[in-house]
């Protein structure tokens, strides 16, 4: 394995036993550095981590800033076509050859002594070439992802060289990323709205965890609701049919459907009608015939978090870049349909209301993770608690584990992912 992992202390080892419960976990797995160091070695470094989509580099040596964790990556498309995960550092002392957030170039330079690399990480210019005989530029490339893959162009990289493909790691959330993509007319969902990046002062795990906690909408958000006379309650009510599932790999889901198919009204997953989206509508119904667009439209987009950073939440997709034990990164843009910009317009306005700069709805949840770091530094009780609904747990049709929307199924089967992870060698 490739880790660029620094000062882990040899031979040290945990009992995981002592620190994740089934029904709850200690309150300096969120804070302590040491775990935080760990988890880059064992999770961020090694695991599959999602980097970018692929419609944010269309075109051959088109770049932009991605990460891996605390990592800078940068994201291009070589002259061949193939995405490349390079990592932002110069192979003579170390530089940063790349300060662009993104953009369009055939090499990058680095400012330090002007070594040129191709957008595939390849070496192919020194500053005075005469001074390097002994060693083969071949062998001074940029440093690259080991493994890179991607499913329906979620561009996902591994710094194992070998390990589980991305297909096995996906297991059966593999079903989400198809179920979003059916809402696009031509299968396919773009990434091309620009992000928005919120940093907060709190640790990775809350953000994961609060993605597919669905008993504090109704609480955190009530306002939120309210002002809007928006009907998103009835989903995270105790009366609530929707359930939360726990997918192999630690991804989880709130799965909305039953409540929509109750509805049964489409496009009410967006809070519109097929009447305000007329162009979107027709192609849908172009593209998968009358009924099958119906069903769609009434389904909506998956409400999904896949382990550990990449959230589908239904109208955006949120990317958590973990930083430090104390510090990450919310990145978040507007989910777009290919080709749909009647629909594509209101994606993104409801995503500057809901999560922009002077929207609510994450603001709630920020405010909320960093009550909660500062809170878990208390002593006592020593504990999180993470039962509810552990009595009604269940299997759905294809055996995976289930509870109400409101329970902590998501939370317990994260943790029980996680554990699994930190306890390998
Ligand atoms: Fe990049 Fe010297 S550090 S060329």
């Amino acid at each position: 394995m490739v880790s660029p992992v620094k000062n882990r202390k040899a031979g040290e080892s945990r009992d995981w036993s002592q620190l994740i419960k089934t029904d709850g976990v200690k309150g300096s797995v969120y804070s302590d550095p040491d775990i935080f160091e760990e988890e880059l070695e064992k999770i961020w470094y090694k695991t599959w981590v999602y980097v970018g989509h692929e419609s944010e580099v269309p075109n051959n040596n088109d770049f932009v800033m991605k990460s891996i964790g605390p990592e800078p990556i940068i994201m291009t498309r070589g002259r061949d076509g193939e995405v490349h995960l390079l990592l932002n550092r110069c192979s003579h002392r170390g530089n940063k050859v790349c300060m662009k957030e993104k953009g369009n170039a055939r090499t990058f330079t680095c400012p330090y002594h002007a070594w040129t690399f191709a957008t595939d990480g390849k070496l192919i210019g020194q500053a005075f070439p005469d001074g390097f005989q002994s060693k083969e530029k071949s062998e001074l490339g940029l440093g690259k992802v080991p493994r890179v893959a991607s499913y329906g162009g979620f561009v996902f990289g591994s710094f194992a060289k070998e390990g589980p493909s991305l297909e096995e790691h996906l297991g059966g959330a593999k079903e989400t990323i198809d179920r979003l993509l059916k809402n696009s007319p031509c299968g396919e969902i773009e990434v091309t709205a620009g992000f928005l990046k919120h940093k907060v002062r709190g640790n990775w795990k809350l953000l994961l965890e609060n993605e597919t906690d669905g008993y504090h909408p109704g609480f955190v958000h009530a306002s939120v609701f309210q002002a809007m006379d928006s009907r998103i309650n009835e989903l995270y009510s105790d009366k609530s049919i929707s359930v939360s599932r726990v997918y192999d790999q630690g991804h989880t889901e709130i799965d909305l459907r039953p409540e929509f198919r109750k509805r049964n009204e489409e496009l009410s997953w967006f809070g519109t009608t097929p009447e305000r989206v007329p162009d979107y509508t027709a192609q849908m119904k172009a593209a998968y015939g009358d009924e099958e667009a119906r069903k769609i439209m009434i389904d909506g987009v998956p409400h999904v978090m896949i382990f550990p950073n990449l959230f589908i939440a239904e109208i955006q997709i949120f990317v958590i870049q973990a930083l430090s034990s104390e510090e990450c990164v919310q990145h978040v843009t507007a989910l777009q349909f290919k080709g749909c910009p009647d629909i594509n317009k209101r994606l993104r306005q409801q995503t500057m209301g809901s999560v922009g700069p002077a929207g609510f709805l994450l603001a709630d949840d920020s405010e909320m993770y960093e009550r909660t770091h500062s809170g878990l530094k208390a002593q006592l009780p020593e504990f999180t608690y993470t039962g509810r609904g552990d009595h009604r747990e269940r299997r759905d049709e294809n055996g995976f584990i289930i509870g109400d929307s409101t329970d902590d199924t998501c939370s317990r089967g994260i943790w029980k992912h996680y554990r699994s992870l930190m306890e390998a060698e």
